[in-house]
């Protein structure tokens, strides 16, 4: 696996490779690789003959940049190589700050996907996926992939972009790779190492608490508002703070009615220091 960090050497061997034949597929991280992250690898090279990883940081989709979660995101470059290496990967692409905002950030051409952006996570995160978006259509742009391939456990992430890419006709297919759990269920991020050991005891009752919701759905229960607020009252016993905690249509993230068929329930919440999110699929009827 080689790793370059300029624009140019990037698009120099991905015309190399296009020029050659080669399907090409992307998978955009932000480092501090998992096991869910190498899924999203393999999925890559099962749909490509050629696999491009990038790691960037990507201070545009922090609310705060100066500080906060954006210095504390952990950086592990060296172990992410180790890991990278033994996987499907040909390229890591790991550019600086100053390659990808030559400029700075703050005043630089946005992607933004309006409605679906602003609600759920973007209610509490605001302006977070006009970064996401941002960043995921320069790297379309720098790479020009076939394919793209992210993780469902950011299920909104994945439906802004997806949004965006039919929108601005980029060429690309995207690609979601389902959750890869924890043996108590857990959904795998880098965010879980914020976790104290008695709260990571305690975090996979995110899970669960999805899962109790999903069963009553799909027993037949109507009261959607009943689940939800039994959900957030269970989350709160477990010593988690809820941001939200909300069931929705599945393709567009609108609130769920009765008649609704393909559901996602989607939740967010603070346990300690941490900001877990997961969400669980479901079809009805
Ligand atoms: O999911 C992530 O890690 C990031 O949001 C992404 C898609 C790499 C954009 O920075």
């Amino acid at each position: 696996m080689q790793t370059l960090t300029t624009i140019d050497e990037l698009r120099r061997q991905v015309r190399a490779w296009r020029q050659a034949g080669e399907r090409i597929a992307l998978v955009p991280t932000m480092g501090n690789l998992h096991a869910g992250h190498l899924q999203l690898v393999d999925e890559a090279r099962r749909r490509a003959g050629r696999v491009v990883v990038s790691i960037f940081v990507n201070p545009m989709q922090f609310s705060d940049a100066s500080g906060g979660d954006f210095e504390r995101y952990p950086r592990t470059f060296e172990a992410d190589c180790e890991k990278l290496t033994g996987s499907g990967a040909d390229l890591l692409f790991f550019p600086a700050q100053e390659e990808m905002y030559p400029a700075g950030f703050e005043n630089v051409t946005q992607v933004a996907v309006p409605g679906i952006s602003d609600i759920l996570c973007g209610a509490f995160r605001p302006g977070h996926f006009v970064g996401v978006a941002t960043v995921v259509a320069k790297f379309f742009n720098m790479v020009q992939p076939d394919v793209a391939v992210f993780g469902e456990k950011d299920y909104q992430q994945l439906l802004v972009i997806r949004r965006f890419t039919e929108e601005l006709c980029f060429p690309v297919a995207i690609v979601g790779v389902p959750t890869v759990r924890e043996a108590d269920g857990l959904a795998m991020s880098s965010r879980n190492q914020y976790l104290g050991a008695e709260e990571r005891q305690r975090a996979a009752a995110l899970y669960r608490a999805l899962q109790a919701a999903g069963e009553r759905l799909s027993s037949g229960e109507t009261d959607i508002a009943a689940i939800e607020t039994a959900a957030v009252a269970s989350l709160e016993e477990a010593g988690f703070r809820p941001e939200y905690f909300s069931v929705r249509r599945a393709y567009d993230l609108l609130p769920a009615t009765a008649n609704d068929t393909e559901l996602v329930i989607l939740a967010a919440a603070w346990l300690g220091e941490a900001r877990l999110i997961d969400n669980l699929r479901l079809r009805r009827g």
